[in-house]
Order: C-alpha cells, then sequence, then structure tokens
C-alpha cells in the first residue's frame, strides 16, 4: 500500500483557487522533490499534507499506519525564526509536542531522542548554545533534529537550504539522503535547486497552480522543457 496518495487536491484561499488537479503517489522510502516558481502552491500543498490546510476538493489518503501527527516538518523559514531566542536544546525538545499525548511534561524518553538526534546529526556540542547565535547551516540541522523528533516514517522539508552557501547546502542534502537511504524515511522536500538534489530524490512534482508533472527523476530529466532546471540554469 502506498504511504500517501494525493487524489485530484485543490486549495483556494478565501474563494481563490491556487491549486489543482494534484495527483500522484508514493511509496514508502521513496524521495519526492517539489519544484515550482514563486508562489505556484508548494508551501500550500506541504501545509495540506500536514492537515494545517483544508483541501477544497480532493482527497489526501495516508497508508502504512501514518498519522498525520507522525510526519516530521521542517517550515520554510522566515527571519523571525532565525532569531528565535532559545537553546539549541529546548528548539529541538519542542520536536516532541505531538506525541506528548495528554502528559504536561516531556518525558525521560523524549529527552533521550533529542540527545540521540542530535548526536546522529553531529551537532551534540550545540546543544546549550543559543538558537540565534548558530550559522544558518547549523540552524537547519537543528531544525532537522527537530523534525526527527516527531517521526521515524516521514519527513517534509520546505525549502531546507535556502540561504546556505554551496558547501552547507551540499551537506544537508547528504544528511537527508542518509536518512532516506539508511533509515527508509520517506521524504517531501520543496526546493528550487533542481540540480542540487537531482541525484538524491527518486521522483518529481512539478507544481504552477495546477500539477505541471509527477513522475520519476529520471522521466523528469527527459522531459523536453525540464534540462533549464536540471542543469541549474534556471531555478524553479
Ligand atoms: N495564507 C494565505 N492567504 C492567502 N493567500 C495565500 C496564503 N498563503 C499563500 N497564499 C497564496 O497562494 C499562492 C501559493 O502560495 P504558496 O503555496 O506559498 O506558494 P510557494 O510555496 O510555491 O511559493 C500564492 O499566490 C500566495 O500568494
Ligand atoms: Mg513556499
Amino acid at each position: 500500500m502506498s504511504v500517501l496518495a494525493c487524489q485530484d487536491l485543490a486549495f483556494s484561499y478565501d474563494g481563490k483557487d491556487v491549486l489543482e488537479g494534484v495527483n500522484f503517489t508514493l511509496e514508502h522510502g521513496e524521495y519526492l522533490c517539489i519544484v515550482g516558481e514563486n508562489g505556484s502552491g508548494k508551501t500550500t500543498l506541504m501545509k495540506g499534507l500536514l492537515h494545517l490546510n483544508k483541501p477544497t476538493k480532493g482527497k489526501i489518503i495516508t497508508g502504512d499506519g501514518l498519522k498525520p501527527s507522525e510526519i516530521g516538518y521542517l517550515p520554510q523559514q522566515t527571519q523571525i525564526q532565525r532569531d528565535f531566542p532559545a537553546s539549541v536544546y529546548e528548539v529541538v525538545l519542542s520536536g516532541c509536542l505531538n506525541s506528548m499525548g495528554k502528559r504536561l511534561f516531556y518525558g525521560r524518553k523524549h529527552k533521550q531522542r533529542v540527545i540521540s538526534n542530535l548526536e546522529a546529526l553531529g551537532i551534540l556540542s550545540l546543544k546549550n548554545k543559543c538558537y540565534r547565535e548558530l550559522s544558518g547551516g547549523q540552524q537547519q540541522r537543528v531544525l532537522l533534529a527537530r523534525a526527527l523528533c516527531a517521526t521515524k516514517k516521514m519527513l517534509l522539508l520546505d525549502e531546507p537550504t535556502t540561504g546556505l552557501d554551496p558547501v552547507a547546502a551540499e551537506e544537508f542534502y547528504q544528511m537527508i539522503q542518509r536518512l532516506n537511504r539508511e533509515q527508509g524515511i520517506t521524504v517531501i522536500m520543496v526546493s528550487h535547486d533542481v540540480k542540487g538534489v537531482a541525484d538524491h530524490a527518486s521522483h518529481v512534482l512539478h507544481l504552477d497552480g495546477r500539477q505541471k508533472f509527477f513522475g520519476t527523476m529520471q522521466e523528469y530529466k527527459e522531459q523536453d522543457w525540464s534540462f533549464m532546471y536540471v542543469k541549474g540554469d534556471k531555478n524553479v
């Protein structure tokens, strides 16, 4: 059974349609890259998958026992979030909120999960540092550790490498690839940088207010209009 199926999805804000005709399925362990110009509906779809936006049409079906609250999410960053005045430990621990159920306080298991995620991403030494004093690359690792507190199954990442230098971006992509290949985590990543993920992602969804393309990365590369994105001459 597919881990995720979108059937004829559409979204609108205040009665104005912004995205329609989204139809695709993902299997466990696949890696989907969502591309499209600014305003094409990428973030709207991500929020829909998390049940933060309600579709005006269509259906989102999750399989493999996946609940929306078990999806790890790394949101598109704003300057306000970059200046967040909390310690790395506190930021990562807040990723456990969804799994607290009726408890009021974080338990030992949550705290252990924070430490093991910081360790796995090579940032345990930053544990007591203030989040806003970190470099962009370190901040994204912290947010990835936070997203991993919510899931062992599926990660949604919204433009996680925007603003990173090419070395930090490549390190980030490598980390995501390891989580995908070694831990079998299904990845859905919005990216402007098709070239950067061309060797990692298994599938591509290209949006322009509707679904322009869905298929494997290989099929995407074979489209006669996609070369400018894949070669990096034109960012989407
Ligand atoms: N909260 C909102 N209220 C009204 N319009 C919105 C809202 N969020 C996004 N939009 C509009 O919906 C369209 C798609 O936005 P978005 O999903 O953020 O695009 P992308 O992430 O691809 O840049 C844009 O035209 C945007 O202006
Ligand atoms: Mg967006």
